[in-house]
Order: C-alpha cells, then structure tokens, then sequence
C-alpha cells in the first residue's frame, strides 16, 4: 500500500478511546480486564464454569469442565452436560421481554426489510425443523445448506441445531463442484438451497448450481427448495420439495421438540483452505463453541440489549456463523443480516442501512473498507451515522490507511475501531482489543481475549524477543476450539496441521510479533495460504483446479499484494507439450478455476511459463515466483539461485512477466 500523509500519522501512534464509550461499557479500564484476564488463564476451569452457568442453559449440568491433551489431539469442555444451541438461542428468551425484541432484521439486496421478534423465528425453526424430521433427518445426520443471504439460512441452521443434526454451509459463491466435494465428504442426507440467489442485482442460478452437483452425490436423499426469486426450476419428483410448501403442510407443527445434545456433539462442519489441495471440513461442537461466541459477542463489540448489531459477512464464512447468528442469538441481540454488496446500488449502501435500522455496531473486512474508500468520502457523508458506537474488523490486518480512513470518516474520530484476530478454526475472536479500555494502535490486533495463552515462537520453539517476528501459537485451549475435521476420528489431519510443527502447542499458520507494550501484530500467513478479500486460499487447491484442466501440465501459485483484495492470485502455468495452444488461452485457465471452485479462486494474472524454478531435487523455488508476481524485476535481488537446476530460467520468467 503506498505511503500516504494518513498513513504516516497513523505509525506509532496510539488512540485512547472515548470516553463517551468507556462510560458504557462493560469493560472500563485496563485493570478491569488484567483481573479477569489473569483468573482466566490462572484457572481456567473455575472461570469457564462461571461462564457457561451465566451464558449457557443446561438442561443437566457438566461431570467435567475440561479434558484435554495436545498430543492426539483430544479437547473437551464441559462433557457430560446436556443442553441445546437453538434452545439457547431462541427458546430461553421466549419467557423474558425479548420474546418481542427484534431476533433478525434483514435488509434485501433491494432494499426491502424484514423482521423476525425471537418468537416468530421459534415458529419458523420449529417448524422446519418438523420438516427435517419428516424427511427421516436425525440427530447427527449431516444437512448441506447453499443458500444466499436470506433469513432461512439462519433457520436453517438453527432448525438442524433443533434436532441435533450437523450442518454445513457451503458459501452460495462456490461453484457446483465445489458443493459436491463438500457434500461428498461429509455425506449429507439432505440439502437445502434456493431457487436463485440475488446479489448487487445480479441473479445467482444455485439450483442449476446443485442439480449439476447431486448428480454425484448419492447420499443425498432430499433437497428442499426455498423460493426467493419466483423463478421457475426444474424439480426432481420425490427428491426437491419447495421449502414453503413443505412448512406450510398442514401436519407441520408449530411446536417442535428439543434434543438435547452433550456439549462435545458436533454442531457444524464448515470446510476451510489448507496448504494441501483439498479443503478440509473443520468441526465445531455444541457448548463450548456457542459460549466463546457469546461472550466474544458481547464483550468485544460491547453489545447492550437496545443495541441493533451488523455484521456484513455471508453466513457460508465463519465470521457469519459467530457474528451474525450463534453468537448475537445466544445473547438475546439483534442481528442485522444483509443480502446486498457495499456498492449497490450505489457506493454509500452500507451507509445508507445503517441509517435506516440505527446501526450501533458496524463489522467489516479491510477488503471492503478499501474498496469503499476509493468512491470518496461523500457518500458516507450523505447518510446519519450517528447511531454507531463501536466499528470492527476482520479477516486481515488492516493497512493504517484504511484504518485512518475508518475511524476518521466513519467514526468522525470519536468511535473505537475493535481488530479482531481469528480463525475459521478458533470459533470467536482470539486477539482483539476491546471497545471501552484498550488504547488502539492501528493496525494491532492488541490482547487476547479471555482464556487465550498466545506465545510467539521462533522455528527452533525458542520465544522470540520484543518486536522480532515469529510464529503465533496458543499454548492452552479455550471453548471455541476446533474439535477435529470431518471424517479423521484419529485426528491425524489436525495433529499433522496444528500441532506438530510446536509440539504441545496450537500453531495458527500466522506470523505475528510482541511490541514493547504488549500488543500483538499480525504478519500474515506463513504458509501456503494466502489471503484473499479476507477469504482464506490455499495455493494447492488453485494450483490442483489448474492442473485438472486437460491443457495443463503443472501450476505454481503465489499471492502478491493487491490493493483492493489485500492479496491477489499469481498463476504461474506450464502448458503440456504437443497441446495445440488456444489464443484466449489465459482465460480458458481462469475460466476453469471459477468452475472448479468459484469467482473468488480465479487468478488475476496467469503466466503462461516454460519450465518453473527448481532446485535439483525438484522443489519449486516460491520465494522467486512471489518476487517476480510482487513486481520485482531487478535480476540482483533474487539472492542466491544457483541451488536452482536450471538458473537460467528466472530471467526467462522475468522477461514473461507483464510489463510495470
Ligand atoms: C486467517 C483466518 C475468522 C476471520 C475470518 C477469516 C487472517 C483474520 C485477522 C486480523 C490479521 C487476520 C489470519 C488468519 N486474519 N483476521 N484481524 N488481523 N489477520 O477466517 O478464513 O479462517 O482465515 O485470516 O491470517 O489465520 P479464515
């Protein structure tokens, strides 16, 4: 990101915040936190139990608070107790004041709105939830759910939780062949999806999407069709059912029964980007998982019950999961759910929705604040911002200029800023600082949050000294965690990825370092993952869609900065030999990648190559390809290549490379 006069202002500088905020919060001052950080990690059972009595209710209270070791690995919390993450959500609040208090308010991608109190939702998971069970759907049977940004999807998840039935959300972004790996793996009975999607005015034709996708996949038995365009679809008798035809059957009761489930039973899979080709579906559990989102809720974003809080991530990503559904729902909140896009139909709409609901508090990804920026700061001037209270967020670090931006023409200067640090596989919110105490340093993620135990280790699991980079580790767990990947009951995949390469330790992939105050900075990823809009990608999965199509020998992958997305997608493609060579041969490739695995996979640049950089015993140099994708051109700076078996080919590279 170029330098810039805000940028500059922004390095080293440190943002009290606000007193107007502080006064309200839950979370006052510095020592308020150390106290409950300190009996957090000091016992942490005794202060965890405290949580889950506040927090959670137990139809039968817990034999243990916490199992664990990090060698298999094996984590539990609170086994042995019974509760229910759609009775926390929705039923308990049912004979409380919220009963009428706003559950969900949606904003369409055209600007329509609707609104469900905590009891119109029961009505409507409990009767889906019928549904299911009429369609043979059982506690711990897996339900694929495809569906854009509409309030059945968080039904949806809830009406499985209802009856104890494991969903996964397949982003509506990805193509059919990546909903049918997932669904594949996971071998779901059932799936639900929507006749079309509408986005930035834009239709999304996901029943095409899933008929071309079941047709491989033979577990599925049923597939429920919500109608949110009035298009016309083609309907395989006995196996789609239209979703409002199926509630509305008058044997669907508007009651439907709770299963109790044991804290450690599964809640949902969601699939992630690894460095291995194939995504792999992480698995969250059912108490511990809906208190970290709870209480990462309430306290990070200082959610007080008259607030109405937005966040603007698709529920087919995580932070949708912890933050516009578990997390605010557990809590008796209002979550804003948006079907839109930040700049339809105009560039000031995410401005314009929170003025039309009140918004107090804003979560978005720097990705989008960036892409806001560049349509100028009138937009955000037309609108009555006034509401706001606490601005957040999430998916990258964030470039101080960005965050000027942010605080300065959003906030007014007067709003904290909250940069939450975390992963699809930590379920909430790792390192943030907190609206009401932490002084913020833009572009610091700042502490952890309560129960975290971060290190920073050097390779050789030495601590690395103040200010020098490492490797982020979390050296205990807390309730969020990560349970295992679908499918791998020895947990090989999660020992092999998370905590092998620091024995005894949870290893994040990230790098990050301690300043001489404390604060954690984040530095990216470490390994062959990279960043893009916030979503995680795996190089190996872009380079496996690149080779599986016919006209490819071999792919290498690397990311390099982009000013929008944070980072980009740099192909690097040797062709087979003997192939006659298309002219549009480029976007043939890229075309293909959408297909394999969706829009936000799709290369920005690809370089057509003779041969890659290896060393002699075959292994590609990435170092030199991310220089030369980076804009490096200057022969000098590439270090030492002569390790390479044919050194001769950097300069070919070089000179293929798009002109600057
Ligand atoms: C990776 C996780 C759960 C958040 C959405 C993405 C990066 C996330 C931050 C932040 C610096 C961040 C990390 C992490 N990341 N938030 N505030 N500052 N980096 O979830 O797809 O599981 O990706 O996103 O690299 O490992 P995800």
């Amino acid at each position: 990101m170029a330098d810039s006069i805000e940028s500059m202002q922004a390095e080293g500088m440190t943002f009290e915040p606000p007193a107007w905020v502080r006064d309200n919060a839950y979370l006052k001052t510095r020592e308020e936190y150390d106290a409950m950080y300190k009996r957090s990690v000091e016992d942490p059972e005794g202060f965890w139990a405290e949580q889950a009595d506040e927090y959670l209710f137990w139809h039968k209270k817990w034999d243990t608070v916490l199992n664990w070791e990090f060698d298999t690995p094996k984590v539990e919390w609170f086994k042995g107790g019974l509760t229910n993450v759609a009775y926390n959500c929705i039923d308990r609040h049912l004979t409380t004041w919220r009963r009428n208090k706003a559950a969900i308010i949606w904003e369409s991608d055209e600007g329509r709105t609707k609104m469900y109190t905590y009891q119109a939702l029961y009505y409507k998971v409990c009767k889906l939830a019928n549904v299911l069970k009429k369609h043979g759907i059982k506690k711990g049977d897996r339900v694929v759910i495809y569906l854009p940004m509409i309030p059945e999807l968080a039904v949806a998840m809830l009406a499985c939780a209802r009856i104890g039935a494991i969903h996964s959300i397949v982003f509506a972004g990805f193509s059919a062949a990546a909903m049918r790996d997932r669904i594949q793996d996971c071998g779901a009975k059932m799936i639900i999806t929507a006749d079309e999607g509408i986005r930035g005015g834009r239709v999304v034709p996901l029943k095409a999407e899933a008929d071309s996708a079941l047709y491989e996949c033979p577990t599925v038995e049923t597939c429920l069709v919500v109608s949110r365009a009035r298009a016309r679809v083609d309907m395989e008798p006995g196996r789609d059912f239209w979703y409002h035809e199926e509630v509305r059957s008058a044997d669907i009761s508007r009651h439907c029964e709770i299963e109790w489930m044991d804290s450690e039973d599964p809640l949902f899979i969601l699939y992630t980007s690894g460095s291995t080709g194939k995504p792999k579906g992480v698995l969250h559990t059912t108490a511990g998982y809906l208190l970290y989102s709870a209480m990462t809720f309430k306290y990070d974003f200082d959610y007080h019950d008259e607030d109405v809080f937005w966040c603007t991530a698709d529920i087919g990503w995580v932070t949708g999961h912890s933050y516009v559904v578990y997390g605010p729902l557990c809590v008796g909140a209002t979550s804003l759910m948006f079907e839109g896009v930040p700049n339809y139909p105009h560039p000031g709409r995410f401005w314009e929705v929170i003025e039309k609901h009140g918004v107090n508090q804003f979560y978005t990804a720097p990705t989008a604040i960036r892409a806001i920026m560049k349509s100028g700061d009138d937009w955000p001037k037309k609108f009555d911002l006034s509401t706001l209270r606490v601005l957040g967020t999430v998916g990258e670090p964030i470039n101080p200029e960005a965050w000027m931006w942010y605080f300065n023409v959003i906030g007014k200067g007067k709003i904290p800023i909250v940069d939450t640090y975390w992963q699809t596989e930590t379920g909430g919110h790792l390192i943030t600082n907190q609206p009401g105490w932490t002084p913020m340093k833009p572009g610091s993620a700042t502490f952890p949050f309560f129960g975290i135990r971060p290190v920073v280790l050097n390779e050789d699991q030495s601590e690395t000294p103040v200010n020098s980079g490492g490797r982020l580790c979390i050296d205990f767990p807390w309730p969020g965690m990560l349970r295992g990947t679908w499918g791998d009951a020895e947990n090989t995949l999660v020992k092999n990825t998370y905590f092998s390469q620091f024995p005894g330790k949870y290893f994040t992939g990230d790098g990050a370092r301690v300043d001489q105050d404390g604060y954690y900075w984040l530095l990216g990823r470490v390994d062959d993952v990279i960043n893009v809009s916030g979503h995680r990608m795996g190089t190996a999965e872009v380079e496996s869609a690149l080779v599986s199509q016919p006209l490819v020998a071999e792919a290498a992958v690397v990311g390099f900065p982009h000013d929008i997305k944070g980072e980009g997608i740099y192909a690097y493609v040797i062709l087979k030999s003997g192939v006659e060579v298309p002219k549009s041969v480029e976007s043939i490739l890229a075309g293909h990648v959408r297909e394999q695995i969706g829009p936000i996979a799709k290369p920005d640049h690809i370089q057509i190559v003779p041969e890659l950089p290896k060393t002699r015993s075959g292994k590609i140099m990435r170092r030199i390809l991310r220089k030369i994708a980076a804009g490096e051109r200057d022969m000098d700076t590439f270090g030492d290549i002569t390790t390479l078996a044919d050194p001769s080919i950097v300069k070919v590279i070089v000179d293929g490379a798009p002109k600057l």
